[in-house]
């Protein structure tokens, strides 16, 4: 009883006005931050045809006006009432989409960023503007780069984060750089795949809403989706030699995101960059993040010119020794797998010195002692020569290969590690693997954590001890075989979410660090496969491994794929057996090597296996490959059809100067005589000039007219009527200017 009257008199109490006058909570005065005012001014962004036009409204917002061939600016006419943010972020009014998202100490999730600078600087063929924005309240800073590259019509942006706070911020979402392209209609042309089955081209038209290609496998990107795409716009239809295309491509070799946001205002927002997936990178007081390039280019008419302008580019700009070219060689790994001796490397050095290549490449299978490598089930991370293979040792075949006048090169995989392996037992703290669970094998390997310094110090001295097997290895093919499952590190303890960024950071400062010490080396860029196809490891790596798929009628599709975006000369593109071994399908050799002279040409098997006519038709391939490679690997590329389409594509190559060029066609189905001669109508000659056109590769001729000379307009306007009747029917085409 006595309980209850104090209960009812401590409610009396509380309810009771003016009774025990409580303390009113501090309300936080809301001030707000006032944004200084600033002169609006225009920003082109210009190359030699193209133009990214920006401006800056008074408040200091960022927008985009347009992107698309060069037109005049001054006086700047804007006939669009809508300009859109150029860099949109998290903060402000609500966007469909953005670039920037931020986490502030105090949980604060709101970004505004308002143009402090613009500076603007040009030196050798590159104009670099770059735009340093604020937020007014958090302080953070953010720089936005734009690199045009005047002759090639290539602009390449990313941005920089800082944080000048006291305080780490989080940041959640760091893309590289958006755009925007007005239109009614959009065609996009990207890249999904699989092992043996890449850049496979796939054409969509652009939803409502937000269409994202990404990948969220760590170590690699291109299997299942390359970092990549062309767009068309107001076209539902592809092509190759008109209508507006933009095409993008990042620069990152691991997780990446490319959105693309169509909203009902008419235009797409592409917003390109790491992938935040699982990703919360943070950021400590003073730090800055910069954020890879994305790399754009604009055509008034069509893929093909997107293409080229990515190519040319590329030579000039990013791939390492790019320009130049690389030998052509044999590959020991469809030959002999894991099983030769010494014996059995030498012969193969023999036969591809007779049949004219330059490089003999020692694939798999050559390391290992306790645990050796004869199948893939043991011996990765323990880099030391099986001596009971080869106990000549590799410097032996490789003086081996320089006395038969061919260079030398070898095969490592060092970011992985199998179970078994010596490796794995002395420091399970390198591996990648999360506490109590099972570590997820693929292909029987783990994989090792480049996140960790110790781990980077290894991968770099794999390289390093390789290189010192002999002083005449000339060319390193860097394999990577697999993906990061179930990731975890060791090293980060609890900021995994750093691992997929500092992952590929890792790699790129350990190929750095040989590119320092191995400037001349030829290194391969191979990820079982073509899964780490990308223009971030092509500033480190001369080449790379197209695809793990050799069947000639396959490759012909991921080849001309991969050609969307990626030069020829990058492309190793090797002549197997038959049956061949991925797909079981049988060509001819002949259609075998038209295939493979379209890149870097080289060839995968035994060649004691061949028949001597074989050898022999090989070595006159090989031999006509040398006199018109020049173009592969520098001259400019017309696609002529669309394997996925037609029946009948072809390829021409022409040198800058369109004196000299090659065309390469190839028949994908059986014509009945009674058809007329399919007719291919040629591309990017010069129609004043008259060609040469002789036929090479063969065993028979497939034009009536071979040797003859032709008028550039005659061969582009009537074109070669080719007597392809066959399925697996090809042809090779030199042609020569007067
Ligand atoms: C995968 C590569 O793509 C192949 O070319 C070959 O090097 C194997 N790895 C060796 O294990």
């Amino acid at each position: 009883m006595k309980k209850t009257l104090f209960l009812i008199a401590l409610i009396c109490m509380a309810v009771a006005p003016g009774a025990n006058a409580r303390k009113k909570p501090q309300v936080k005065q809301h001030t707000v931050v006032e944004v200084p005012k600033v002169q609006p001014q225009l920003i082109a962004i210009e190359t030699e045809n193209t133009q990214l036009l920006l401006k800056t409204t008074d408040k200091g917002e960022l927008q985009q006006l347009r992107y698309g061939v060069k037109l005049d600016t001054a006086p700047f006419e804007n006939t669009r009432k809508r300009a859109h943010d150029a860099f949109p972020v998290a903060g402000g009014y609500t966007r469909d989409d953005v670039a920037l998202s931020v986490t502030y100490p105090d949980g604060n999730l709101n970004t505004e960023l308002y143009v402090t600078g613009v500076t603007q600087n040009k030196a050798a063929g590159i104009v670099t503007t770059e735009i340093s924005l604020k937020d007014y309240v958090t302080l953070l800073e953010v720089k936005l780069v734009y690199e045009a590259y005047v002759k090639e019509d290539v602009i390449a942006s990313h941005s920089e984060i800082l944080n000048p706070g006291k305080k780490p911020v989080t940041l959640t979402g760091y893309a590289s750089a958006a755009i925007n392209i007005p239109g009614e209609e959009f065609l996009l042309t990207s890249f999904h795949g699989d092992w043996a089955y890449e850049m496979q081209v796939q054409r969509t038209e652009v939803p409502y809403g937000i269409t994202s290609i990404q990948s969220r496998k760590g170590t690699q990107t291109t299997y299942n989706a390359n970092p990549s795409f062309l767009l068309s716009v107001d076209a539902r239809e592809f092509s190759e030699s008109s209508g507006d295309v933009v095409a993008g491509a990042l620069e990152w070799s691991g997780n990446y995101k490319i959105d693309f946001s169509r909203s009902t205002s008419g235009s797409v927002d592409i917003i390109a960059g790491i992938n935040p997936y699982n990703s919360e990178y943070p950021l400590g007081p003073g730090k800055t993040f910069r954020t890879p390039r994305m790399l754009w280019t604009f055509s008034p008419r069509g893929a093909g010119q997107a293409s080229r302008n990515f190519h040319r580019w590329a030579r000039r700009h990013q791939i390492y020794s790019g320009g130049t070219v690389n030998p052509t060689l044999l590959n020991s790994w469809e030959g002999a797998y894991f099983t030769f001796t010494t014996p059995v490397l030498t012969g193969m050095i023999d036969d591809a010195a007779a049949m004219g290549l330059e490089l003999f490449v020692l694939d798999d299978g050559w390391f290992a002692k306790d645990f050796p490598r004869n199948n893939d089930s043991a011996g990765l991370g323990d880099w030391e020569l099986n001596t009971d293979k080869i106990p000549e040792g590799i410097d032996y075949l490789a003086s081996y290969a320089n006395e038969k006048g061919i260079k030398f090169g070898i095969w490592i995989e060092p970011e992985m590690v199998n179970p078994r392996s010596n490796l794995a037992a002395a420091h399970p703290e390198w591996v990648v693997r999360s506490p109590g669970r099972e570590i997820i094998q693929k292909r029987n390997q783990w994989v090792l954590d480049l996140s960790n310094p110790d781990v980077q110090d290894f991968v770099f001295g794999v390289f390093d001890r390789t290189m010192q097997l002999s002083d005449k290895i000339e060319y390193i093919k860097w394999d990577c075989n697999r993906s990061v499952e179930s990731l975890g590190s060791d090293y980060l303890g609890p900021e995994q979410s750093r691992f997929y960024v500092d992952y590929i950071q890792g790699l790129y400062s350990v190929v750095a660090r040989i590119r320092e010490k191995y400037p001349n080396v030829i290194v391969q860029c191979c990820s079982g496969g073509g899964a780490r196809v990308d223009y971030g490891s092509l500033k480190y790596f001369n080449e790379f491994w197209t695809s793990d798929n050799t069947d000639a009628i396959t490759r012909i599709k991921i080849q001309y794929g991969t050609s969307m975006i990626y030069p020829a000369c990058l492309h190793g593109s090797h002549v197997s057996a038959v049956p061949n071994h991925q797909t079981g399908n049988m060509t001819p050799l002949k259609f075998r090597f038209d295939v493979a002279c379209t890149g870097r040409l080289g060839m995968e098997l035994q060649p004691k296996n061949m028949t001597e006519d074989e050898r022999v038709f090989a070595s006159r391939c090989i031999e006509s490959y040398k006199q018109y490679r020049d173009l592969v690997f520098t001259g400019d590329l017309y696609r002529l059809g669309d394997p996925w389409n037609t029946d009948l594509y072809g390829l021409v190559y022409v040198s800058e100067d369109k004196s000299r060029a090659v065309f390469f066609a190839y028949s994908t189905t059986f014509r009945s005589r009674a058809l007329a001669a399919p007719v291919v109508k040629l591309q990017g000659l010069d129609p004043s000039k008259q060609y040469k056109v002789t036929e090479l590769n063969t065993d028979h001729s497939y034009w009536w007219g071979n040797a003859g000379r032709y008028k550039g307009e005659y061969l582009m306007t009537e074109g070669i009527d080719l007597n392809f009747r066959r399925m697996f029917d090809s042809a090779v085409f030199y042609l020569e200017a007067r």
